[in-house]
Formats: structure tokens, sequence, C-alpha cells
């Protein structure tokens, strides 16, 4: 059963080709990183453009690449939210066109659903249930993940993603858009414990999560650093920036896991791809197995949507030709 998938929600084109939801054939990513980087974000307009431009060579070489011609493929997959609306709209266009042309069932899939089910690409003994803390760039949660289409919010971002947090410090230190690498790599050299920045641990029993006030805090302090003209030091910034996120993560993920008395924390999501997060994760004192996809299906890619899809084509959970793009789609809907 080989589901063509296309991802367009953000900032990378991405089209693959995934067979009975585990195995890749096929997995294309055109980034426009390079484009965005000279704004020091997503520009959504160029974003837009920019997928309209790649999408038909994105999937072509995605279907050339699997060895398939389109008869092959049972089902069309796309992304449907959330995202920059713009964005969604090409891949969500294309898709419809596509299941039309070649007479094939529309899969919708909720773009956090795909990061979780990505750890199905590369982890075939992995099973439901599992707690998984979903770190991307507009969304930091842990959710209870009782099976395909069941999930359980334990807690959600308040304000600031996890990866907002990276990418707007980033941005304030001079370092290069995506800021989770860029903070990642400047840290090495740095003191992690030289900076006190706030942790916010929210209510005793709470799994939300909160980056605002660090943000807040990192920003106030470079501005006094420049009224007083005094120099910084980006790693040590970087370091302690990276270890006041990963403390907050890796805590609330822990105390779920043990609450919720699981063996098994399934990361997702773009932030997942940090080094320290993983390291501080894999050494926690439970026992407790940290699961996580390899770094390009961390990031955002269309393998992932099709590993999602999959449950969704048995279940029959199929789209009709009014399906449209939403921006700030529930998962839990
Ligand atoms: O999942 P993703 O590719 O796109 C969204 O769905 O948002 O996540 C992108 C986010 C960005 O904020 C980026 O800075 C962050 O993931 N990121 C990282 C790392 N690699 C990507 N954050 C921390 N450490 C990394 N190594
Ligand atoms: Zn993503």
């Amino acid at each position: 059963m080989k589901i063509l998938a296309i991802e367009s929600s953000c900032d990378e084109t991405a089209a693959a080709v995934i067979e009975n939801g585990r195995k890749v054939l096929s997995n294309i990513i055109a980034s426009q990183i390079p484009t965005h980087q000279i704004y020091g974000g997503v520009v959504p307009e160029i974003a837009s453009r920019e997928h309209l431009e790649a999408v038909v060579a994105v999937v072509d070489q995605a279907i050339k690449v699997s060895g398939c011609t389109f008869s092959d493929i049972d089902a069309i997959a796309v992304t449907k939210g959330p995202g920059l609306v713009g964005s969604l709209l090409v891949g969500v266009s294309y898709g419809k066109a596509l299941a039309m042309a070649l007479d094939k069932p529309l899969i919708g899939v909720h773009h956090l659903e795909g990061h979780i089910m990505a750890n199905f690409l590369e982890h075939p003994d992995l099973t439901f249930p599992f707690l998984a803390l979903v770190v991307s760039g507009s969304h930091s949660g842990l959710i209870w993940v009782e099976d395909f289409g069941k999930y359980r919010p334990l807690g959600q971002s308040r304000d600031d993603a996890a990866g907002e947090a990276f990418d707007k410090i980033a941005r304030a230190l001079g370092l290069p858009y995506p800021g989770g690498p860029a903070i990642q790599k400047a840290a090495l050299g740095g003191d992690s414990h030289k900076y006190d920045f706030p942790r916010a641990w929210l209510e005793s029993d709470s799994y939300d999560f909160s980056f605002s006030g660090l943000k807040s805090s990192v920003l106030n302090f470079l501005n006094q650093c420049r009224m007083k003209n005094e120099s910084i030091s980006v790693p040590d910034i970087a370091a302690s920036v990276q270890e006041a996120i990963v403390d907050v993560l890796a805590e609330k993920a822990i105390r779920g896991a043990v609450a919720e008395k699981t063996g098994t924390i399934v990361l997702a999501g773009g932030v997942a791809a940090n080094g320290k997060l993983r390291e501080r994760l894999e050494s926690n004192e439970h026992g407790i197995r940290i699961i996580s996809p390899s770094l390009v299906f961390c990031t955002d890619n269309a393998a992932m949507i099709g590993a999602a899809a999959f449950g969704k084509y048995e279940r029959r959970e199929f789209e009709d030709f009014s399906l449209n793009a939403s921006a700030s789609l529930a998962i839990f809907a």
C-alpha cells in the first residue's frame, strides 16, 4: 500500500512515497532556509511563492526516486494544517488535483500528528500507547497518544513555543535562522551555568510550557549590555539559554511519563533534533526509553505525513474535494 505525501506548511516543500506507513521509498525536501535567512525568519508570501515554484518538481522527484509510477500510488496525503495558510494552500491544492486526476483517495493530515508518527518510520517495534513530547517552531506540548487519532493533551504552549524561543533569541544574538541549530552550535564552547535565565515551571501540577519570559529576560539582558557598552559572550548565553529550555522540557516530560506510568517517551518536531535535549532525556533515572526520529525526520518532511496518513487510510478517513487549509488546526478536534 503506497501513499504519496506532500508537506508545505512552512518553509520546506516536501514529498515522499511511503509503503505500508513505515517504509520510506523516497523523501525529497526542497528547503527555503537560504532564502529566509536573509530576513532572519520566514516571510510568508515568499514562502508561498517558493512552494508554488517547487511543488511539481519535488513531487515528480519523489515518484522517480521511489521507483514507482503515479499509477502505483494508492492514496494522496497532504498536510492540511496548522501552518502558514498560503504555504498550506499550495500543498493542499496540488494534492487535491493529483487525487482527482489519479482517482485516488485524498487524506488530510495534521502537521503535529505527522511529527509524532515520524517515529514509526525507524522504530518498527514502537507500539501505542506512549507519551509524546512535541516541540516545534510553533508548538510545545506533552501529548498522551493512545492510538492513531486518539490524543489527550497533558500540557500545551501558553505563549512562545520552544522553537520560537530558540529562533527569536538567536536573532537577537546575531545568529542565523533557524535559531535552534545555531544556538546548539554556538553553545558548544559555552558555559551553560554562566547565566541563570528564568525557567517557567508554572503551577506545580502543570505540564504547560511558557518560554516568553525566558525570551524577554534574554532580550532585556542583551539591551542592558548594549547600553552599558559591555561585551557579551555569545557561547555562554547560547549555552545558558539552551540549558534553560532543556531543563523545563526534560523535567516536565519525565514527570509526565512517571505520572502516566509509561516506559516510553517519543520525541517529535524540529526541537527534538537538539542534542542536549536528547542527552538529558536519555540519561533519566527512571529507565524510561526515549524514542526519537533521526534528524531528517525531526524537522519538516513529507515522510512523516505519509506515516500518519497510513493510520487514516486504514480507518478509511478520507477527505472530499472541499478540503481547505487551516492555519490553526487543533490536533484534538
Ligand atoms: O518542526 P519544525 O521543522 O517546523 C515546525 O513545525 O515549526 O521545527 C522548526 C523549529 C525551529 O524553531 C528550529 O529552530 C528548531 O525547530 N530546531 C531546533 C534544532 N533544529 C531545529 N531547535 C533546537 N535544536 C536543534 N538542533
Ligand atoms: Zn514541523
